[in-house]
């Protein structure tokens, strides 16, 4: 009985070392190098090439390296085995610190402030929105959503959150569906995008939900921070909205293609942060032991946690 790690991008050396550790009992074997497909009755993978798990006729899950699954359901041939996610608080934190940050960035206006640092200028209009007059708006309110809104509150700001269910979450004012969208923008200064990737989600921060966002606000304007997925925004509408000025600045962690192109005009407008998708990554030490958990879960007998549903694509 046999891993298998199939990933794109990360260094599987790290990988197999923390699993062969944590499953010594288990051989651990590595997508690209000759191994036994019988053997094989997990999967754990990262952007695993599409179509190259099949032929594993023993296999019993799949885990997603990370919390999302859109790449898997990308994959056509994917074995119709249960697939479950990361749902870790070391992958939590890193998100809410990346939110949290992106958020005060904004808020406290740092990069002007970092501008005027390479121009050796000397500039306060003595103008600091207090964090309560700044309405954060969160487009998921999942793991990685509620944490975020529980430690931007802690902060101060004004936090609001939308998803496709219902949700009384206590402090937090909340909106779902389609229905509530509309008002859930209006109240908007700031949104950070943290729902799946889905037929449902796709392109969904385009041109009219960047209108959609508040223009009355204490930052001046409205900012996006996507740490989502890429295919949740169109970049050609972010860079018109920031060009017209509907929109006033942009935090990037995910892209429609990545790695992000080098001639793409992202990279080079004043109105946009980019990081290259590591918002919250996941680290082998943590995440393994989620996944050896998992394994030894199943062995016992018992069901498997943080299972994603097809139908819903997350
Ligand atoms: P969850 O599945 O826990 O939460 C997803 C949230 O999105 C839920 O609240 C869900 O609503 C909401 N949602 C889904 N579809 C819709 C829709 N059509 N309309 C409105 N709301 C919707 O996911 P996580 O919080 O764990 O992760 C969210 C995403 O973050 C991942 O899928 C991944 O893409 C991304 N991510 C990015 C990382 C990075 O480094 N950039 C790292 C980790 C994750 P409901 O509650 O009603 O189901
Ligand atoms: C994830 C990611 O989904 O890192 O965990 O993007």
């Amino acid at each position: 009985m046999s891993l298998l790690l199939a990933m794109t991008g990360w260094h599987v050396e790290d990988w197999r070392a923390r699993f062969q550790a944590l499953l010594p009992e288990m051989p651990i074997v590595v997508l690209g190098e000759p191994f036994d497909r019988r053997a094989v009755h997990y999967v754990a993978s990262w952007k695993h090439p599409a179509g190259s798990l099949t032929g594993l006729p023993n296999l019993a899950a799949i885990f997603s390296l990370g919390a999302g699954v859109d790449f898997l359901f990308a994959d056509d041939k994917l074995p119709a085995v249960p697939i479950a996610r990361v749902v870790d608080p070391d992958l939590t934190t890193r998100m809410s610190e990346y939110v949290v940050l992106h958020c005060l960035m904004y808020l406290r206006q740092q990069h002007r402030y970092l501008s005027q640092q390479r121009e050796r200028l000397w500039e306060d209009d003595r103008n600091q929105p207090a964090a309560r007059s700044v309405r954060v708006g969160i487009m998921g309110l999942g793991e990685l959503g509620q944490d975020a809104a529980a430690k931007l509150k802690v902060i101060g700001f004004d936090v609001a959150g939308w998803s496709r269910s219902p949700k009384s979450i206590e402090g937090l004012c909340t909106f779902s569906g389609e229905e509530g969208m509309k008002e859930f923008l209006a109240r908007t200064d700031i949104l950070v995008c943290l729902v799946p990737l889905t037929p449902e989600t796709r392109g969904i921060i385009d041109a009219g939900l960047i209108a959609g966002l508040a223009q009355d606000g204490r930052l001046g304007g409205p900012f996006v921070i996507n740490a989502g997925r890429g295919g949740l925004q169109v970049e050609e509408d972010i860079l018109a909205a920031l060009e017209s000025g509907t929109l006033k600045g942009a935090t990037l962690d995910v892209f429609e293609t990545e790695p992000l192109p080098t001639a793409s005009p992202l990279w080079t407008h004043p109105g946009v942060t980019i990081t290259p998708h590591n918002a919250a990554m996941s680290e082998p030490e943590a995440i393994a032991s989620l996944i050896t958990a998992q394994i030894r879960r199943l062995e016992a007998g018992e069901p498997l946690q943080h299972v994603v549903d097809p139908a819903r694509g997350y």
